[in-house]
């Protein structure tokens, strides 16, 4: 069989960057590996980050991928530089895509971040923006509560629109026009987020453009799977499969996904 894309995050958050990625390449095997048994990740210190993010990243190198999708923001913000520099595969991450998705968008340079307090911290989405269009103003937001709350399978109730709703306020007189969903798991949350903000924001997720990223990659280098070829996709947890397999099968529309649980080498 031909090789797959490997496609890893701290919990499910990934599937939506996989998700895009079975869109756009209907093709592709993904193996994919969510660390759900320690998520989340953006509350830890960076050396944790960095330890749990190699563990997956070898993990799917030794399943022979022909790409890797760093599909977390909290982890590419540390560890993207290294891991691409070690693999002799191509390896991207989820902030470059996302911050070029904004800049398509907005129209007056005022663009709202959300992420994870590893992300926000680490300022990778200010710095991605400014080297692409340097009048771009930022509001950063860190938002702890959002992936508990995905990773509990609640990212649809009423709770979900509470906390949402207590978060958002904080953009209110910020005037912006394009809000970047700096975390995988957001996109579970974009239709409660949308509807809080209202038509006039235009709310990104990096997914689309990963995607996107993933196919040039892959054209470029004659990687891309003929449309003959066997498909398998198979999805790993560090968690409880029964949680994972819920979300991922309800994300993903297939009651006949192939997931397992996994206990990463160390
Ligand atoms: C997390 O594990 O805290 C979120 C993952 C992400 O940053 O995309």
């Amino acid at each position: 069989m031909s090789k797959a894309i490997g496609v890893m995050d701290s919990g499910i958050g990934g599937l939506t960057v996989a998700k895009e990625i079975m869109h756009q390449l209907p093709n592709e095997n993904i193996v994919y590996v969510g660390d759900t048994a320690r998520c989340p990740y953006g509350p830890r210190p960076s050396s944790e980050v960095k330890e749990y993010t190699w563990e997956m990243a070898r993990f799917l190198y030794n399943q022979q991928i022909k790409m890797l999708v760093i599909a977390c923001n909290t982890a590419t913000a540390v560890v993207l530089e290294e891991i691409q520099t070690a693999f002799d595969i191509p390896v991207i991450g989820v902030i470059s895509p996302g911050a070029r998705s904004a800049v398509k968008y907005t129209k007056n340079d005022r663009i709202g971040i959300l992420g994870t307090s590893g992300t926000i911290k680490s300022k990778a989405y200010e710095t991605s923006l400014s080297h692409l269009r340097p009048s771009i103003e930022t509001f950063p937001l860190a938002c702890p509560k959002f992936v508990p709350l995905v990773e509990s399978g609640e990212h649809a109730g009423s709770m979900a629109k509470k906390i949402i709703a207590e978060t958002l306020v904080q953009l209110k007189n910020t005037n912006i026009d394009t809000l970047i969903l700096g975390c995988t798991h957001y996109p579970l949350l974009q239709p409660i987020i949308e509807q809080y903000l209202g038509p006039s924001i235009t709310v990104i997720s990096s997914g689309d453009e990963t995607a996107r990223e993933v196919s040039a990659i892959l054209a470029y280098r004659n990687e891309l799977n003929a449309r003959h070829e066997k498909k398998e996709n198979r999805f790993y947890t560090t968690g409880s499969s029964k949680i994972f397999g819920q979300v991922a099968r309800q994300w993903l529309q297939n009651e006949e996904l192939n997931i397992q649980h996994v206990r990463l080498p160390r």
